[in-house]
């Protein structure tokens, strides 16, 4: 099980401890959201780094999921040394959930990270704009996500069977954003894995 070059922490002071990590939670520019009183849903979590910096910036709860078993294991084995330091651990759960497992009426939330996920969830077979759509049904009201740019992207091209244009494209994804959310803005271009020649754009949608 392969474990993100961009999400190597330390889990009791989130200290990144590699520097693609620690540019990566700079890019993510969560600590500009207010997260008081905002409920997260952390879609794809892994090991829970975002997870664990929204209950630090003050969410009242946090809920992590991921498809993959090993992966929440961990996340919640990093939730009980984190919980030891940071009283905000008591707000966090991890949970094994695929996408399609999660339900508007016990998963919407007050906000959705959707990190990284977008693109796999094409690959298995989910098209943009039926998981854009349910996105906003999940989220009361902002949806942060972050997803390769086009399918020349390494995270996509390197693939075996890379995806078509057809089925992957920042045009189609902005429509999606756009016929869903009133508001969509371009946080920036991902720079943590420029060396990989990885473009990546994290956006806000509202
Ligand atoms: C590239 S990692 C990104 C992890 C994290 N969101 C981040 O950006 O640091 C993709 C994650 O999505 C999870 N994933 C893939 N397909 C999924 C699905 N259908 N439902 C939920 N999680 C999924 C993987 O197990 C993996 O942890």
């Amino acid at each position: 099980m392969s474990i993100c070059i961009y999400s190597k922490f330390d889990p009791t002071t989130l200290a990144p401890l590699n520097d693609h990590t620690r540019q990566r939670l700079d890019e993510t520019k969560l600590q500009d959201f207010d997260f008081a009183g905002n409920s997260v849903l952390d879609i794809g979590c892994h090991l829970g780094l975002l997870s664990f910096t929204a209950a630090k910036n003050g969410a009242s709860q946090v809920l992590g999921v991921d498809v993959t078993p090993q992966f929440i294991l961990e996340a919640q084995e990093n939730l009980k040394q984190f919980a030891e330091h940071n009283a905000s651990g008591e707000r966090v759960t991890f949970e094994v959930a695929g996408f399609h497992d999660l339900e508007p009426a016990k998963h919407r939330s007050d906000i959705v990270f959707c990190f990284e996920v977008l693109h796999w969830l094409t690959f298995q077979g989910t098209p943009i704009p039926e998981s854009i759509k349910k996105l906003r049904q999940l989220t009361k009201t902002d949806l942060i996500i972050e997803f390769p740019w086009d399918v020349t992207e390494s995270s996509i091209a390197g693939k075996e069977k890379p995806l078509s244009v057809d089925e992957y494209s920042p045009e189609l994804i902005f429509r999606q954003l756009t016929k869903h959310f009133e508001f969509v803005r371009v946080l920036g271009f991902m720079e943590y894995m420029a060396s990989s020649q990885a473009k990546r754009v994290l956006v806000h949608a509202r």
